[in-house]
């Protein structure tokens, strides 16, 4: 198919305002079906849940729905969708309840890649339990997370191992089941972190191996919700910290307090957003899904070509990443993600030169923590970031590369 973008663009109220919103990868924009979807749950009336009246059903409704909507995303389960704030919340959560079946000389895997969400809560739960923590290196040459380093950090004593799917700042994604397949092998769990990625292209969970799959759907063009997704008989296996009246059921028993309803019917609507990315894609949501994304990954693979390919023709740019993006080159090992800096400017000033010119990128370590500390830039302001969405151009890139181009010489 060709990927309508124009079609697509129209869908999102906000890109009306003439910006070029290379920032998706801290948050996109929702389409108008979102809003309307945020909107109509308040407008229709909701109650809480576990009520005699039918403001409370629909609270139930949308629950429902809001897991089934995730589970049909990333290919699980509803009854295994515990959702919550934030990615960042639900993995200090799930830390918690992991690390009370750990203990002194169990082990834990981490990467030097990862966002910090996927690194700290780990360490501090393991810190706490007195397990050890291992690290898996970035190739810093490339940005490559090399696979064949597990088998020597992997033990009989490793509890968990936990890994991205795919870097918010370099793009890069690890051979996640080559991982989490060597970690199954010695009896471990998998903890991956898909908030990138997900963003990016089609998911199968259960294909990476992954135990633990994290998303938030503000990543794509949902609201400031997250989940994690696992098989429910996991799930069963653990006893969070909850609240004696609260119910025990999986997955409410990982839910704490009161959930923001109306945002989960806007993750509907993202979802539904999603599986029609490709308006000839046909069959069930999960198959529309995976077709969508897949077209929208193609799509953005293919500008991307044009964004990296133009940073790295200017002689004061430098790129970090250099694993392969372009079809043909290995298609699927990044995301249409550049990571760069400009010689003789701090990465906030690119930013806000880019900024004045209507072009939205982030500056700084996006809490890549440790790998921007590996790649000793942190102390600099770290690099500046473009992302590539679905709903990103020719033209927009083309403003990138002008006001970068610009401060050259
Ligand atoms: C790769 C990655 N992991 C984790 C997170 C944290 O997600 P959340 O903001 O939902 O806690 C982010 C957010 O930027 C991310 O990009």
């Amino acid at each position: 198919m060709t990927f309508d973008v124009g079609r697509v663009r129209a869908l999102y109220p906000a890109l009306a305002d003439g910006y070029a919103y290379l920032d998706g990868a801290a948050g996109t924009q929702v389409p108008g079906s979102v809003v309307e979807a945020v909107a109509g749950a308040y407008r229709d009336g909701i109650g809480n849940v576990g009520g005699a009246f039918p403001a409370s059903g629909r609270a139930e409704r949308i629950v429902a729905e809001c897991r089934r909507a995730v589970a049909d995303l990333v290919g699980g389960e509803p009854d295994g969708v515990v959702l919550g704030p934030n990615m960042t919340t639900l993995t200090y959560r799930l830390a918690a309840a992991l690390a009370a079946g750990w203990g002194p000389g169990d082990e834990v895997v981490v990467s030097r890649l990862d966002h910090d969400a996927n690194v700290r809560p780990w360490l501090q739960a393991a810190a706490r339990v007195g397990a050890v923590v291992r690290w898996a290196e970035v190739d810093l040459a490339t940005g490559e997370l090399p696979a064949g380093q597990y088998d020597g950090l992997v033990t009989e004593r490793t509890r968990l191992v936990a890994v991205s799917a795919a870097s918010n700042v370099l793009g890069t994604r690890p051979d996640v089941a080559a991982i989490c397949a060597t970690a199954h092998a010695a009896g471990a769990l998998t903890y991956v972190d898909g908030v990138h990625a997900a963003a990016h292209g089609p998911v199968d969970a259960a294909a990476l191996g992954a135990d633990f799959y994290a998303t938030s759907a503000y990543k794509w063009s949902g609201p400031h919700v997250g989940a994690v997704v696992a098989d429910p008989a996991l799930l069963e296996r653990l006893r969070p910290d909850k609240l004696a009246s609260s119910p025990d059921r999986v997955p409410e028993r990982f839910e704490q307090g009161t959930s923001p309803f109306a945002d989960f019917a806007g993750v509907v609507a993202a979802v539904d957003h999603l599986a029609a990315l490709d308006p000839d894609a046909a069959g069930t949501r999960r198959q529309r899904l995976l077709a969508s994304m897949a077209a929208a990954e193609a799509y953005e693979l293919e500008l991307f070509g044009v964004l990296l390919g133009g940073l790295e023709a200017m002689g004061h740019v430098t790129t970090y990443g250099k694993a392969s993006s372009l079809p043909g080159g290995g298609r699927g090992r990044r995301t249409a993600t550049a990571y760069f800096t400009v010689a003789g400017r701090t990465p906030r000033q690119v930013a806000e030169h880019l900024a004045a010119r209507k072009v939205n990128v982030w500056n700084g370590h996006n809490y890549a923590w440790e790998l921007t500390g590996a790649l000793a830039i942190r102390d600099a302001g770290s690099a500046v970031r473009a992302g590539l969405v679905h709903y990103n151009h020719r033209g927009e890139v083309d403003r990138l590369l002008e006001g970068v181009a610009e401060l050259g010489g």
